[in-house]
C-alpha cells in the first residue's frame, strides 16, 4: 500500500471567497479595493489548484442575493469582473483552464454575458482544470430551474415522473456533468452556506478559515488540503 498524500488531493474544491469588505475596512480602503485584491487572490488560487492536480475548482464570486447591495458596489463588481475576464482569458487558455459560468446568466449585463460566452468558447476543450465561476448564482434558483425543466419534460410526456432519479435531477442543474465537491472552504470566519451548491454539498467536507479572502494565500490553501486529507469520509457507513 502506498500512502502518497497526493493520491488524496480532492478532485473538486468549492470556495466561498468571503471577507473582501471587512478586509478593506481594516485597511482603511474602499470595499471595491477589497474586491480587487480578492480577484488577485482568486487568480493565484486557480493556478495553484491546477498545479496541484485538482480537476475542478468552483468559486463563489457573486450571489443572487448580492444584487441587493448598494448599486455602486454592484456596478464596481461587474466592471471588475469584466476586466478580470478580459485580462485573464488568454492566460487561462495557456494554462489549460476551462472556464464555465454557473448562475442566472440572464441577469448579467450584456457586455459581461458576451465576454463569458467568448471565454467559454475559447477554453472549452481545455483539460488541466475546470474553473466554475458562480456569478449571479443561487442554489435555490438553480434547483427551481431544474424542477421547471423536468416539469416541462413530464408535461410533454418525454419523462415519466417515476423515472426521475438523482442522476436525472443532477443532469438538470447548472453543474451537470461535474462531480460533487469533495471540499468546501469558506473564508472570513462566517459559518454558513449562503445559498451555495445546496444539493451538491450533501457529502462534502466543510472547512471554515478565520482569514479574510484577500489575506488567503496558496500556503493557506495547501493547509486546507492537508486538513482534508486527514478527514475520514464515511458517506453513511459505520465508523
Ligand atoms: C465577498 O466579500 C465578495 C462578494 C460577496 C462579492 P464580501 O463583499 O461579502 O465581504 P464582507 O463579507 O462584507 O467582508
Ligand atoms: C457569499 O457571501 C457570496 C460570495 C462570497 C460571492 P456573502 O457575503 O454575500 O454572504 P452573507 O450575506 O454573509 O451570507
Ligand atoms: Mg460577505
Amino acid at each position: 500500500m502506498t500512502n502518497n498524500p497526493l493520491l488524496k488531493v480532492p478532485q473538486h474544491v468549492a470556495i466561498i471567497m468571503d471577507g473582501n469588505g471587512r478586509w478593506a475596512r481594516q485597511q482603511s480602503l474602499s470595499r471595491l479595493e477589497g474586491h480587487k485584491r480578492g480577484s488577485e487572490v482568486a487568480r493565484e488560487i486557480v493556478t495553484t489548484a491546477a498545479r496541484l492536480g485538482i480537476s475542478y475548482l468552483t468559486l463563489y464570486a457573486f450571489s443572487s442575493e448580492n444584487w441587493r447591495r448598494d448599486p455602486n458596489e454592484v456596478s464596481g463588481l461587474m466592471t471588475l469582473l469584466k476586466h478580470y475576464l478580459e485580462s485573464e482569458a488568454e492566460e487561462f487558455h495557456k494554462e489549460g483552464v476551462k472556464l464555465k459560468v454557473i448562475g442566472q446568466r440572464e441577469l448579467l449585463p450584456n457586455t459581461i454575458l458576451t465576454l463569458v460566452e467568448e471565454v467559454e468558447e475559447l477554453t472549452k476543450t481545455n483539460k488541466t482544470i475546470t474553473l466554475q465561476m458562480a456569478i449571479s448564482y443561487g442554489s435555490r434558483a438553480e434547483i427551481l430551474h431544474a424542477v421547471q425543466k423536468i416539469g416541462q419534460k413530464v408535461r410533454d410526456r418525454r419523462l415519466d415522473p417515476e423515472n426521475i432519479t438523482e442522476q436525472i435531477f443532477e443532469d438538470h442543474l447548472y453543474t451537470a456533468g461535474i462531480p460533487d465537491p469533495d471540499l468546501l472552504i469558506r473564508t472570513s470566519g462566517e459559518q454558513r452556506m449562503s445559498n451555495y451548491l445546496l444539493w451538491q454539498l450533501a457529502y462534502t467536507e466543510l472547512l471554515f478559515v478565520d482569514k479574510f479572502w484577500p489575506d488567503f494565500t496558496s500556503e493557506d490553501f495547501m493547509e486546507t488540503l492537508i486538513t482534508y486529507q486527514n478527514r475520514e469520509r464515511r458517506f453513511g457507513t459505520a465508523a
